[in-house]
């Protein structure tokens, strides 16, 4: 590793630290091996997956976990955050995709992007798309989503790329509900 990845990855840590003190709620999450996928990855794929609780998430807060090395933040979102959401749909987005893997080519409509019909539970990797750094969330940036203060990237509260050098929107794992308060990543 270069001195210049490292120095990358250090501050990448530091921010996700950073992050996680100021509000966000990290709780232990649980792997469980797929023991019915009987092919020969199935040990890999049973270490990428994992199940979250989200029970006790509150409306306008957030968690995040860490999976396959990187943040997710797993959002609950207000009506208001919705609303603000889906009301800049025909806005002119920087990046027209959903990048949401659930979703393969789909536009970043709001509704393409969240977990649930009704647009309550936002899912994303937590790594900004220009250099990777872990955005601010809460509210954060002039779009009232997140905000990357690496460079300024400003994320609306769909994730989506308002404002900035970041050239994708924040990126939607593969995800599903299992149960009403559970959600498996990978
Ligand atoms: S890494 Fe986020 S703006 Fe550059």
């Amino acid at each position: 590793m270069s001195h210049a990845e490292d120095h990358a990855g250090t501050r990448r840590d530091f921010l996700y630290y950073a992050t996680a003190g100021t509000g966000a709620v990290v709780t232990g999450t649980a792997v469980w091996p797929l023991v019915n996928q009987m092919n020969a990855s199935a040990d890999v794929k049973a270490l990428s997956s994992i199940y979250v609780d989200i029970s006790g998430v509150e409306t306008g807060t957030q968690l995040t976990v860490k999976w396959r090395g990187k943040p997710v933040f797993i959002r609950r979102r207000s009506q208001e955050e919705i609303d603000a959401a889906r009301a800049d749909d025909s806005a002119a987005l920087i990046d027209p995709l959903a990048q949401n893997a659930n979703k393969p080519d789909a536009d970043a409509s709001d509704a393409n992007r969240t977990l649930d019909e009704a647009g309550e539970w936002l899912v994303m990797i937590g790594v900004c798309t220009h250099l990777g750094c872990v955005p601010i969330g809460n509210g954060a940036g002039e779009f009232g989503g997140w905000f990357c203060p690496c460079h300024g990237s400003h994320y609306d509260t769909a994730g989506r790329i308002r404002k900035g050098p970041a050239p994708r929107n924040l990126d939607i794992p593969v995800a599903q509900f299992t149960d009403e308060t559970t959600i498996l990543l990978g």
